[in-house]
């Protein structure tokens, strides 16, 4: 199993894991081009002889923060720490660029990844109402970095 950088030869594996993974909310493949091709965004994934997990993370341009805007393992392959090792990952690399923490958003009923999140020291920051296209609210969550969690 290896983790390195997306390259747009990987973007159909990436749809099949937002498929899967997201159904009704996957993000479209224009859009998804789109964030790859975005020198801002920083995009990896598992690959496993295929591609079973993928994650981005996105820099703001002044580099103190970052925003992780997607995260996929496939059903297959959960619960064996891809997930949270994507997660401290791109985390890391963040910090070595200067951002001093990340934040995300997240559907307060998906209890897989609020779980994973807390059990990575994020918090919950705030509740937006009525964030995601189809109505439901978000969980923002939060973790500082560099402080030894
Ligand atoms: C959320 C998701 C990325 C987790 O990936 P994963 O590889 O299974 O996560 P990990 O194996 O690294 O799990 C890390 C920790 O998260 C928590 N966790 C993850 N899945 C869990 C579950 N089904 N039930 C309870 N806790 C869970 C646990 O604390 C787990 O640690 P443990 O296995 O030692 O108990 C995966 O379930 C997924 O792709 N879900 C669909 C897409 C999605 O919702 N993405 C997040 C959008 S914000």
């Amino acid at each position: 199993m290896r983790m390195r950088r997306a390259r747009v030869e990987d973007l159909p594996a990436i749809m099949d894991l937002e498929r899967v993974c997201f159904g009704p909310w996957r993000w479209t493949e224009d859009f998804m081009r789109e964030m790859m091709a975005d020198g801002a965004v920083h995009t990896m994934v598992v690959d496993d002889g295929g591609l079973v997990a993928y994650a981005m993370m996105h820099m703001y341009q002044d580099h103190r923060m970052a925003e992780l805007l997607s995260l996929a393992v496939s059903p297959q392959r959960r619960r064996q720490g891809i997930g949270g090792c994507l997660v401290s990952f791109m985390e890391r690399e963040v910090a070595e660029r200067g951002a001093g923490a990340v934040m995300l958003c997240v559907r307060p009923e998906n209890q897989d990844a609020v779980n994973l999140y807390l059990s990575r020291g994020y918090r919950v920051l705030a509740r937006c109402q009525g964030y995601y296209e189809d109505g439901s609210d978000a969980d923002i969550m939060v973790k500082q970095l560099g402080g030894g969690e």
